[in-house]
């Protein structure tokens, strides 16, 4: 059988699914009864919810599949088997605003074959939103189909992006391009949860994204959600995107130039 065919895909959506929705119970736990702080730096957080979260997404994974590899964002590579199957896991995607109670965050959960992604799973324990997607199979929330937006200028465009925890630290901090596009487009929201904001593309909640420095968890089961709900992503460059290189850019398809069009003259004429 085709190893990335819709039907066989299917067990391990199941597993995903079952995964996101066990750590968001663990989130919703920490969330009324208070958790821990650390602090990878001033700005970057870490609670006890992230960890709990992420060893129960592990343990739902490594139960079904032994022989498969990990890579989940507190702690690294888990047992790196070579398998050609890699789960890419961020536990919370929205740490900061969890640990404020401002109600944005998932858990997110992508697995990738032979380096491609082919399942994801993005779960929202506030709304109780579940996106989910297979390759080939299309993009779903609660089990209903889900489109991009027919947006088709800058104008009307509601866009969102975010900040890299070195935005102290590094000119790459995504100030100019911020600027650039609030004076273009209708709306710009930074709402703290990249994995959500590729779903809320994916919906047609928002009609594009982009972000300059991204991990693999924040983006593996989110890119697979919009291309499958018929976005486009791509490198600030409209080169093919990898979860493995930091800059993503996504979109409805439609906005794709125009939004390269911005980050290139952000980009400036010497670069
Ligand atoms: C962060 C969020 C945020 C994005 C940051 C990410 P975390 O992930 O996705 O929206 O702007 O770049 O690091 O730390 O909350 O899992
Ligand atoms: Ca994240
Ligand atoms: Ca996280």
């Amino acid at each position: 059988m085709d190893p990335v065919s819709s039907s066989s895909l299917s067990p391990f959506l199941a597993t995903a699914i079952d995964a996101a929705r066990k750590a968001g119970d663990v989130l919703n736990h920490y969330a009324q009864r208070g958790f821990h702080i650390e602090y990878k730096n001033p700005i970057n957080l870490v609670t006890e919810a992230d960890l709990a979260a992420e060893q129960c997404v592990i343990d739902v994974i490594r139960s079904r599949y032994p022989t498969h590899s990990v890579l989940a964002e507190e702690r690294g590579r888990v047992a790196d088997n070579p398998s050609a199957y890699v789960w890419i896991i961020d536990p919370l995607d929205g740490t900061t605003n969890f640990a404020h109670g401002y109600p944005a965050y998932c858990v997110s959960i992508g697995l990738e074959y032979e380096g491609e992604c082919v399942v994801g799973v993005v779960y929202d324990p506030t709304r109780h939103d579940l996106f989910t997607a297979t390759k080939g199979g299309g993009a779903f929330l609660n089990g209903q189909a889900i489109h991009v937006s027919q947006t088709a200028v800058l104008d009307q465009a509601l866009l969102v992006t975010g900040f890299a925890y070195d935005i102290r630290d590094t000119p790459r901090n995504n100030l100019d391009h911020f600027v650039r596009f609030a004076l273009r487009v209708q709306g710009l929201r930074r709402t703290g949860t990249a994995a959500l904001d590729l779903c809320y593309v994916a919906a047609g909640r928002f009609d594009g994204f982009w972000e300059v420095t991204l991990n693999p968890w924040d983006m593996a089961a989110g890119t697979v959600i919009l291309k499958e709900a018929g976005g486009q992503v791509t490198t600030f460059l409209g080169a093919p995107h990898s979860v493995h290189q930091p800059e993503l850019v996504a979109s409805n398809g439609l906005l794709h130039p125009a939004i390269l069009k911005v980050l290139q003259e952000s980009l400036g004429p010497a670069s």
